[in-house]
């Protein structure tokens, strides 16, 4: 308890210092207060660093829903999102694997649009997630899909899928890799333009 809390008073400082302004968290940041997103996805909480960034952007009302599927991970995020003031209404961690959680989502969640996507969990499933929540028909036209680490380890499927389906306009923000600034990376965003 006392190494959850030291990490979720370490993460917190490291959130409210102007080095927290590395390059993709200005990207998420700027997306977020530009989009005005109500109801946001994130897939791959971890420790909730990125979810407490997300939060602290989100409009009035808003709403972020996090799916985590290690339990010990999502201990520590849930710890840490409360610590940064943020209640269970703002930030409702879900800690299930995201194959289960997103058909899920209308029914037992009762959301009936995600205006803001944040994929950032295994990249092997980037593809099949984004088609999962196509086939949930919770996308509509304007829906941003943000993902992350597209070069780095990379996520070719899924980028080749976005460029040649016809549903997404997309751009890739260029960064290097959180914590190595020597290795090339970038994140997808993706723009839900309609049916096929
Ligand atoms: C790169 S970390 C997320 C970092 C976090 N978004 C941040 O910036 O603070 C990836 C996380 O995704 C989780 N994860 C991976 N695949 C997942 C899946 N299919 N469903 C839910 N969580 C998953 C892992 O357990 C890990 O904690």
């Amino acid at each position: 308890m006392q190494e959850t809390l030291h990490s979720g008073h370490m993460l917190l400082r490291v959130l409210s210092q102007p080095g927290a302004l590395d390059p993709k968290g200005k990207v998420l940041d700027r997306l977020i207060t530009d989009n005005a997103p109500l109801t946001v996805l994130e897939l791959g909480t971890h420790c909730g660093y990125s979810a407490v960034r997300i939060a602290r952007g989100l409009p009035l009302g808003a709403r972020l829903y996090s799916v985590e599927m290690d339990e010990c991970n999502a201990t520590i995020a849930e710890k840490v999102i409360r610590l940064a003031g943020f209640d269970d209404d703002t930030v409702e961690l879900i800690v299930s694997p995201s194959e289960e959680v997103i058909p899920q989502l209308r029914e037992r969640f009762g959301i009936e649009r995600l205006d803001f996507v944040f994929m950032d969990h295994w990249k092997r499933c980037y593809l099949r997630d984004l088609q999962l929540l196509e086939g949930s028909g919770l996308l509509g036209k304007g829906s941003i899909i943000l993902a992350d680490n597209i070069i780095f380890p990379g996520a070719p499927h899924f980028l080749r899928y976005v460029k040649s389906s016809g549903l997404y306009q997309h751009r890739i923000h260029q960064a290097t890799l959180e914590y190595f600034r020597g290795i090339r990376d970038g994140m997808a965003e993706l723009t839900f333009i309609g049916t096929k």
